[in-house]
């Protein structure tokens, strides 16, 4: 009879959390999840795999905790004995990286440290092994020319892309100097209906969801040039979980090989409910970024050969799938504006 596998997860309240949950409950592990204390309750997106861990057999277990706290990660630790951790917990926007440099390094790069030394006495006082994915980000290539792959020279352009980047040698130094299992995946961008909607993809989707529905009029948006080589959050996940099955550590890049801009994501966002983007957006300099990404495509050959990993949802089948998610949130919302609700505008909070 085979053991039951234990994962332990930060960000586990974040999208990437959300489906990689998911796909490790399907294959049988017991999942431990770090959460943040917040006042408002923010695990929407575990609330339908969540069952009360009074009830026997519950496998998914949440602990506070916060990434710029050793002293409560090493307890976690201690007291969950993972087999494997997924490193997904990050301050993780970036244009909001310029406005927080230091909680960003502190969360992103030495949150990465401070998780890597506890695992380091974990390993070293018990014995135990564990396996570590770290959560790398296509960011790190930043400026240098597509296509990038895991040869590519890192060139990071916001202080989250060189927090990652600080994070991603950790990683590296720790598997080297002390012969822990550590993989850095190194992911572009992806999205899903559970895309936090400060990023532009979702952003954009549930516009046009609330203007569909008549909730909205304008959408505000910055840079339309970048190009981005977006994936669906489900199929990345799944090559985080690879990563850790394989008989040794190494850094892996997770894209799709398709580049779009975000003028062709509005295109075929707001061509799926047959309107013209141009009557809805308009430009607002507040979400430009001062040093900008222009342009990332991943070459993932390495995922494929090695992990035998490729993305099963394409980009035109991603937009179509957002949308949709947002059309019916919208329309539930809509229902309760007609019944009396007020619905907030959460535009003036997004980046
Ligand atoms: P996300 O939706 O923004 O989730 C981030 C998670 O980190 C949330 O659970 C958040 O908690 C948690 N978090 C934030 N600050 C923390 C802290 N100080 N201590 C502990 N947890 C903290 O991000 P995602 O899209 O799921 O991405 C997952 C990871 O992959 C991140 O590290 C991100 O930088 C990286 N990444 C993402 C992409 C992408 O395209 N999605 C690509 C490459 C790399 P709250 O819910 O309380 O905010
Ligand atoms: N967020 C946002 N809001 N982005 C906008 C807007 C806007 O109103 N208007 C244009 N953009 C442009 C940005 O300037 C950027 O070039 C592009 O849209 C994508 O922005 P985001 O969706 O915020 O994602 P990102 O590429 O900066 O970062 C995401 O992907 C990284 C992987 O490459 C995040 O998920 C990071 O955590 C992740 O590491």
């Amino acid at each position: 009879m085979s053991e039951t596998r234990i994962a332990l997860l930060t960000g586990i309240t974040g999208q990437d959390g959300s489906y990689l949950t998911r796909l490790l409950l399907e294959k049988g592990y017991i999942v431990h999840g770090i959460m943040r204390r917040a006042s408002t309750f923010n695990t929407d997106r575990l609330d339908e795999i969540y069952t009360d861990p009074h009830e026997s057999g519950a496998r998914l277990l949440l602990h506070y905790g916060d990434l710029t706290d050793a002293t409560g990660l090493r307890r976690i630790l201690q007291k969950t004995r993972p087999q494997e951790i997924y490193n997904l917990g990050a301050q993780s926007h970036v244009r909001v990286s310029f406005e927080q440099p230091e909680y960003t390094a502190d969360t992103v790069a030495t949150g990465t440290l401070r998780l890597l030394e506890a695992v380091r006495d974990y390993c070293d006082l018990t014995g135990n092994q564990v396996r570590f994915y770290q959560a790398g980000s296509s960011e790190m290539f930043g400026a240098s020319p597509p296509p990038q792959n895991e040869k590519t020279p890192f060139y990071p352009r916001s202080p989250y892309a060189v927090s990652k980047t600080a994070a991603h040698w950790y990683a590296v130094n720790y598997r080297e100097a002390y012969g822990l299992f550590v993989s850095n995946g190194i992911l572009f961008n992806h999205e899903s209906p559970l895309r936090g909607e400060t990023f532009v993809t979702r952003k954009i989707t549930r516009a046009i969801g609330r203007i569909v529905n008549g909730l909205q009029k304008k959408l505000y948006l910055g840079n339309l040039d970048a190009r981005r080589d977006w994936g669906f959050a489900g199929d990345y996940v799944e090559a985080m979980w690879l990563m850790l099955q394989q008989d040794e550590p190494d850094d892996y890049v997770v894209a799709t090989g398709e580049a779009h801009s975000v003028r062709e994501f509005l295109e075929a966002a707001f061509g799926h409910v047959n309107l013209d983007w141009k009557d809805f957006v308009e430009h607002d300099p507040r979400y430009l970024r001062p040093t900008e990404v222009d342009f990332l495509l991943g070459d993932a050959s390495k995922a494929r050969e090695k992990l035998g990993w490729k993305p099963r949802v394409g980009f035109r089948e991603l937009v179509r799938m957002m949308v949709e998610a947002d059309l019916e949130l919208a329309e539930r919302e809509r229902v309760l504006a007609e019944a009396g609700h007020r619905i907030a505008f959460r535009g003036a909070a997004t980046r």
